[in-house]
């Protein structure tokens, strides 16, 4: 068995426009996830660096069409699978935290509900033992007073918090073997970002998760990441450790990327 959970080769695809025209905007994308570690997908925006995990779970657009390559998860072929199979595998065993997380909540039900009702959707058994489980995981990810805020709505959650529930969701209620985490502390003040990275670098150690964290957040990755994943205009540019990333780079683009990013800490 290979020791990558996942392996992306040659992965080219785009989107239709209205007008029936092909923009491809990935191209040849490849890289590999190593199991049990934490790998950062780093690139400036627009780099392809959503719409490839996207495809992972086979989320994307229905306007994308894939034209080449192979995702391959623990030896299944992703992109062979159809919506059951798909099921099959997101949320039991790859689940994650979309961009916009809060987006990712429906507003009509409590916290506790939607995390009880996907309990409930991968482990059966009655809603009150699923409204347990949910109380406990959001008591897991630090939030405070964890039955009352079960019975809170989306909007009753500050953006940190919002986080951490979909994080108890992708982690704890989802018991995953790879998370996904699409910028997960972008948006949110530096001790919220710092406490959130320590969540997840905690949850990973202690469940044997492998990670793939997409940032834009070079510190956070020198300090979290195992692994680096360079993406630039919808091609990987670089791949490497952290170490080789930072220490090495040997692309002009990864160099680009480190130095600005150098710029923006001595600046702040
Ligand atoms: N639904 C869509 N229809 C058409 N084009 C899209 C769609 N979603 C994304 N794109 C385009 O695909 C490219 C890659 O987008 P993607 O969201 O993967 O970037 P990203 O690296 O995640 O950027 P960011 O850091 O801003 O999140 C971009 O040029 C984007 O405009
Ligand atoms: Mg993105």
């Amino acid at each position: 068995m290979s020791d990558a959970i996942l392996e992306i080769e040659n992965f080219s695809g785009g989107f239709m426009s209205p007008a029936g025209e092909y923009n491809q905007v990935l191209h040849d994308v490849g890289y590999c996830l190593p199991r049990g570690a934490m790998t950062a997908v780093v690139g400036e925006t627009g780099s392809g660096k959503s719409i490839t995990a996207l495809a992972v779970l086979g989320l994307q657009a229905p306007t994308f069409r894939h034209r080449t390559g192979s995702i391959r998860f623990d030896g299944t072929e992703m992109l062979n699978l159809d919506a059951r199979g798909l099921r099959d595998i997101r949320g039991s065993r790859i689940s994650m935290v979309f961009q916009d997380a809060r987006a990712a909540l429906n507003p009509v039900f409590s916290i506790g509900r939607q995390l009880a009702d996907t309990w409930m959707l991968h482990n059966g058994g009655s809603r009150a033992a699923a409204m347990d489980k949910a109380v406990d995981a959001l008591r897991q990810v630090h939030i405070p007073e964890p039955e009352r805020r079960a019975r809170q709505y989306p909007h009753e959650f500050s953006g940190g918090m919002a986080q951490r529930a979909m994080i108890a969701m992708a982690a704890l209620i989802c018991t995953p073997e790879l998370l996904i985490l699409d910028e997960p502390t972008t948006g949110l003040d530096v001790t919220t970002q710092a406490d959130i990275m320590e969540l997840i670098v905690d949850l990973a150690q202690s469940r044997g998760l492998t990670v793939c964290l997409i940032t834009h957040d070079l510190g956070v990755v020198a300090e979290t990441c195992d692994h680096v994943v360079v993406m630039n205009k919808g091609c990987v540019v670089e791949t490497g450790t952290t170490e080789q990333i930072f220490t090495a780079p040997q692309d002009a683009y990864t160099r680009k990327l480190l130095a600005a990013s150098l710029l923006t800490e001595y600046s702040a």
